[in-house]
């Protein structure tokens, strides 16, 4: 897909791997809706970067643990782009849970924020795919789906899930919309974590050291390029997943 002048959705584009992804896409002349939820400040720094650059963006708040308001970000987008052509579900929680120690709440928070509400903004962004349109998404996963641990479990299982979803909807959305997944090894370490975390995370990685936001970015380029690929999940971990 030629990215120049298509609109884009990054949820989660205010910070960390959402932002990268959303700069990418600006650089590549989209037009952007930077969706966040607490990062107001920085999305609307997001929002400035682009313009100074002499792209086009505009920042959207939505609480994706309410699934009901996830459709808004596309509502927002379109009316005031007039359509949307890509969406990146990068949004998500990330938090700690055993067999033993998670809780309904935290199951809900995670299957809310990491699922149901990437399942229908893909429903309300294929609604509003015109004819003769191309769409492309690209969920953003982890490869713990794929070879599930002991901790992180609801978290865990959401991803296992959006990648059974990137394959399903791949089958119920084509010809007109492809939808891919990316896979993330340690890229960005969880806030707060300092070089010991780092070093050791590095140790365990067939390639030594953990990856950067550009290596997520240069996947997703990789995808939203490509016309010929659909339903398929590319992992970037350094080969920790292997
Ligand atoms: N970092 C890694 O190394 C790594 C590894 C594997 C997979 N991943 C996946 O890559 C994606 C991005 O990861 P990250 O580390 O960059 O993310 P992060 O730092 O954990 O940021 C989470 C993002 O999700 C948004 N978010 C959280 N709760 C939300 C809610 N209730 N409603 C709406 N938005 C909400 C946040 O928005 P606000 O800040 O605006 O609240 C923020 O933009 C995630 O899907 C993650 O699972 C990352």
């Amino acid at each position: 897909m030629e990215l120049n002048g298509k609109v884009a959705i990054v949820t989660g584009g205010a910070v960390r791997l959402g932002r990268a992804m959303a700069l990418a896409l600006a650089e590549r002349g989209a037009q952007l809706v930077v969706h966040y939820n607490a990062s107001a400040g920085p999305a609307e720094e997001v929002v400035r970067q682009i313009e100074a650059e002499g792209g086009t963006a505009v920042a959207v708040q939505a609480d994706l643990s309410q699934a009901r308001t996830a459709p808004s970000i596309v509502e927002a987008a379109t009316a005031r782009f007039g359509r949307v052509d890509i969406l990146v579900n990068s949004a998500a929680i990330f938090e700690p849970g055993s067999w033993d120690s998670t809780t309904e709440e935290n199951w809900d928070r995670h299957f809310d924020v990491n699922l149901k509400s990437p399942f229908f903004l893909i429903q309300a962004f294929a609604r509003q795919i015109g004819d003769g349109q191309r769409g492309h998404i690209v969920n953003i996963a982890d490869w713990r789906g794929v070879r599930p641990g002991v901790d992180h479990v609801a978290y865990t299982l959401t991803k296992a899930a959006l990648i059974a979803m990137t394959r399903s909807m791949a089958l119920a959305l084509a010809p007109d919309i492809q939808i891919n997944a990316i896979a993330p090894g340690m890229i960005l370490p969880p806030p707060g974590k300092g070089p010991e975390f780092l070093q050791r995370s590095a140790a365990r990685i067939p390639l030594q050291r953990i990856g950067s936001p550009g290596e997520i970015v240069k996947a997703m380029l990789f995808l939203l390029d490509s016309d010929f690929v659909t339903g398929e999940l590319i992992y970037v971990t350094g080969g920790e997943s292997l």
